[in-house]
């Protein structure tokens, strides 16, 4: 090994250059060992950036983090002595050794946040794409359990696991297929003794991510080109973590609300009075719907931005037909461009006289093989290029249609063993903040599809501007979620997909896309059977984008195709997610602002199951939706056998018959027309009055379930749904408390936010769990009476609209059960 050189750098905020003997605050700090530069800031005290490279360091860039996060430096203490260099955020300690640029970092409390596997360090290897192909190796403590990674197939924690980033066309994946369709390397590291940290590893290039699979307790991670840029976080807790990375790479920005109700598409309904058929039948049955989504066929010879004249002769007619019937309209726009020379087809004679397509080894463009037969590819790493494509939106936003659809965007191609563009296609990085290139595929495909998205949400915000606009991607990386939601892609349908799309969807949840779903009842293989299809909507019900879409060989996969049997359950759980908006909608907009995802692992919400021993039994089948509601599917659709549930702690309730439930493990017999879900106690549970589409006014009071219990509370959450209108005050936040007291429950509304008027005038409130009759109900002076169900345990009381801060006090006399 050659001697190391040690040398502090410049520094923005250091006072003196020369290496300092006692400790010194700088911005940044940087060292040269082995001919490797390393580099760490702290954005924020509990973010540490640690940047690397085989000689100088690269330029400073992301697709992920913004310039102004990336600029930003917290004052890092940083103390040297003979052997090494301690920096100190005051929250995160990072100890150098000097001669090997080993690496440890700390927590404030010591514990290891991070650390190279023993004897190892950062390491750069020659790839046969770029230069210097670096290779991290971290110890892997025993009680770390790892999460993140994206939709990855397999189970929930990645560790004794491999993964391969690099964003895939996985048509019918199975549990080990590998890679899929999306690339995001952010980690969440939760351990059984109780500490948090996470690992986003900025890179685009093509990466691996060993979790103690090949090398026993060594976190491998490496990639094909490019340096090193990655953000080591502390937390408290799991959710400091959460938070800290979309603080990072950005949170979703707030859907409109029609995104969260049942959404009803196939690969296609293949004419106008296909679709239309589809939308009476919906209205028919009385399912509730608020989308319906127009696959490929619906375009002139898969072209994308056309419209097949003969299926789709009156598309404008078909929107307010649908929204007639309260649905809206999505449609598919993938981002091949058919290569139709001289055939008046705009985008392709557009977008080629400026130039706007990736370009070939040859420089010419880029022409391969997709749904349109020959297509081209836009450049959408330039900024330029993304406005363009924003603009073909344009007819269709006048149309009315409500959200577009990115799918082939890894970017697929047909008719090649790797299924995407040659490496040595060429884009042009364009980007402001980042030096103005060309940069060959490699660098680019994992930013791909997140850059499409991208191009579709600006463009529609700029066509119309006063609406959210509705995105769901196929493809994407870190940060994506700025644009657009996303689904898992093509499934089957088996019970392991509808088991795997549990994991899946956690770890989607955890890694920044909030709005996620899998395709409901599986995309390809054989039908569904009756029963897969009753339980995934059941399940589908209770995770954040709820979408049925099959395959065009399957049969027809609507509610209603098994009989009134199965129409009756699958309309029972389609109703339950809409009387529960009012909930899911709060969610929506708390991870607008906080990242907190709406579908969580059990552990999010109750680190200390990770400390049990039992925690991957915990989380990996069952799931919470938000902080109160865990939803505990059986394992094993097929089996009829009972299967155990364990719920953290005790005194739960039933979420179906409001009842409590004894004890904290629990045995249930699988049964179709019912899926165990259990709420917290200490939940305030808003729900409205049944309708069939977000667009309607519920009727009736806005119902408010109390299941008393410790740290009790809810939040209710609204606004016009549907644009902007919330920024500038128009909505309506409140929160809600409860307090067990020895002779009385209290409950209080805390005073409204915002100005938004809500659809009720006034609320029921229902109360689980009571033992007997209350003496006596009071809201501030006045008494009023309520409703006691002694056989169910209910206390029922209407209230007018509490607009102000108001106290409920329900007087037992006796203890509360
Ligand atoms: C891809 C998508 C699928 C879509 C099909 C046709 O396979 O993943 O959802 O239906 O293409 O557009």
């Amino acid at each position: 090994m050659k001697r190391a050189a040690c040398l502090l750098l410049c520094l923005a905020g250091c006072a003196q250059a020369a290496a300092p003997a006692a400790s010194v605050r700088v911005g940044r700090y940087e060292i040269v060992g082995n001919g490797v530069t390393l580099q760490l800031s702290a954005p924020r005290a509990d973010i540490l950036r640690i940047r690397a490279a085989a000689g100088a360091l690269g330029e400073d860039a992301s697709w992920a983090v913004a310039a102004g996060i990336r600029a930003t430096t917290q004052p890092l203490s940083v103390t040297e002595d003979a052997a090494g260099i301690t920096l100190d955020t005051g929250q995160l300690r990072a100890r150098i050794d000097r001669h090997s640029l080993h690496l440890r970092i700390e927590d404030a409390a010591g514990r290891v946040v991070f650390e190279d596997a023993p004897g190892t360090s950062l390491s750069f290897g020659r790839s046969p794409l770029a230069a210097a192909a670096p290779t991290l190796r971290l110890a892997m403590p025993d009680d770390a359990h790892y999460f993140g990674l994206g939709d990855k197939a397999g189970p929930l924690d990645r560790r004794g696991q491999s993964f391969a980033l690099w964003n895939t066309d996985a048509g019918d994946f199975t549990p080990t297929t590998d890679p899929l369709y999306k690339s995001i390397p952010f980690l969440l590291v939760a351990r059984e003794s109780g500490s948090s940290a996470g690992l986003f590893v900025d890179t685009p290039w093509r990466s691996h991510f060993d979790f103690g699979r090949s090398e026993r307790d060594t976190l491998v991670i490496g990639a094909e080109g490019g340096g090193v840029d990655c953000y080591v976080m502390t937390a408290p807790d799991p959710k400091g973590i959460v938070r800290a990375y979309a603080w990072l790479t950005g949170t979703p920005p707030l859907a409109p609300l029609w995104a969260l109700g049942f959404q009803q598409s196939r690969y296609s309904y293949l004419d106008e009075s296909a679709a239309r058929g589809i939308a009476d039948r919906l209205r028919a049955e009385r399912i509730p719907a608020d989308a319906l989504y127009l696959d490929i066929d619906y375009q002139d010879r898969n072209r994308p931005f056309t419209v097949s004249k003969s299926a789709y002769p009156d598309l404008a007619g078909l929107v307010a037909r649908l929204s007639a019937q309260d649905l809206r309209l999505v449609l598919i726009t993938d981002p091949h461009i058919a290569r139709a020379p001289d055939q008046g087809y705009a985008p392709y004679d557009s977008g080629l006289a400026q130039g706007y397509f990736v370009r070939g080894a040859d420089g010419r463009p880029l022409v391969a093989e997709v749904w349109p037969g020959p297509a081209v590819f836009p450049d959408f790493t330039r900024p330029d290029v993304r406005s363009w494509w924003g603009g073909l939106y344009t007819d269709f936003v006048r149309a009315g249609v409500a959200g577009f659809w990115n799918d082939m965007n890894e970017p697929a191609i047909f008719q090649r063993r790797d299924k995407t563009m040659p490496l040595d296609a060429v884009h042009r990085i364009a980007e402001p903040g980042l030096a103005a290139r060309d940069a060959g595929h490699a660098e680019v495909h994992n930013v791909y599809g997140m850059l499409n998205s991208r191009a579709t949400y600006e463009g529609l915000l700029k066509l119309s501007p006063a609406q959210r606009p509705f995105v769901l991607t196929r493809a994407s990386y870190a940060g994506g979620q700025k644009y657009a939601a996303t689904w898992t892609g093509d499934n089957s349908s088996s019970w392991s997909h509808l088991r795997q799309s549990v994991p899946q969807l956690v770890n989607l949840s955890l890694s920044g896309f909030s709005l996620a779903g899998a395709d409901i009842g599986g995309f390809a293989g054989s039908a569904a059977s009756p029963d897969l299809l009753t339980r995934w909507i059941q399940v589908g019900a209770f995770t954040p984008l709820f979408r049925d879409h099959a395959a065009k060989e399957k049969p027809a996969q609507e509610p209603w195709v098994d009989g009134e049997a199965h129409t009756a359950i699958r309309r029972r759980y389609i109703e339950e997610r809409y009387r529960l908006l009012p909930y899911l909608y709060a969610l929506e907009e708390e991870s607008s602002r906080s990242g907190l995802p709406l579908m969580r692992p059990v552990f999010l919400e109750f680190p200390s199951v990770l400390a049990s021993g039992e925690s991957l039994y915990f989380s990996q089948d069952q799931f919470m939706l938000g902080p109160d509601l865990l939803v505990a599917p059986p394992p094993d659709g097929e089996s009829a056998g009972a299967y155990r549930i364990r719920l953290p702690g005790e005194g739960w309730y039933d979420y179906w018959t409001g009842q409590r439930v004894s004890g904290a493990r629990l045995v249930e017999t699988p049964r179709i027309d019912r899926l165990p879900v259990f709420v917290r106690p200490g939940t305030m549970l808003p729900r409205q009055g049944l309708v069939q589409s977000t667009r309607q006014r519920p009727q009736g009071p806005l119902q408010i379930d109390v299941y008393p219990g410790p740290d009790c509370g809810g939040q209710l959450y609204l606004d016009d749904g549907e644009s902007f209108a919330y920024r500038n005050g128009d909505y309506l936040r409140q929160a809600l408390h409860c307090r067990i007291g020895p002779q009385a429950l209290a409950i209080d509304f805390d005073a409204r936010e915002g100005r938004h008027r809500p659809w009720w005038t006034d609320i029921t409130v229902i109360v689980h769990g009571q033992a007997g009759q209350p003496a006596r109900i009071r809201l501030g002076t006045r008494t009023l009476a309520g409703d006691y169900d002694a056989a169910q345990g209910t206390l029922r009381i209407a209230l007018p609209d509490l607009p102000a801060a108001a106290s409920l006090r329900i007087e037992t006399g006796a203890t509360q059960r």
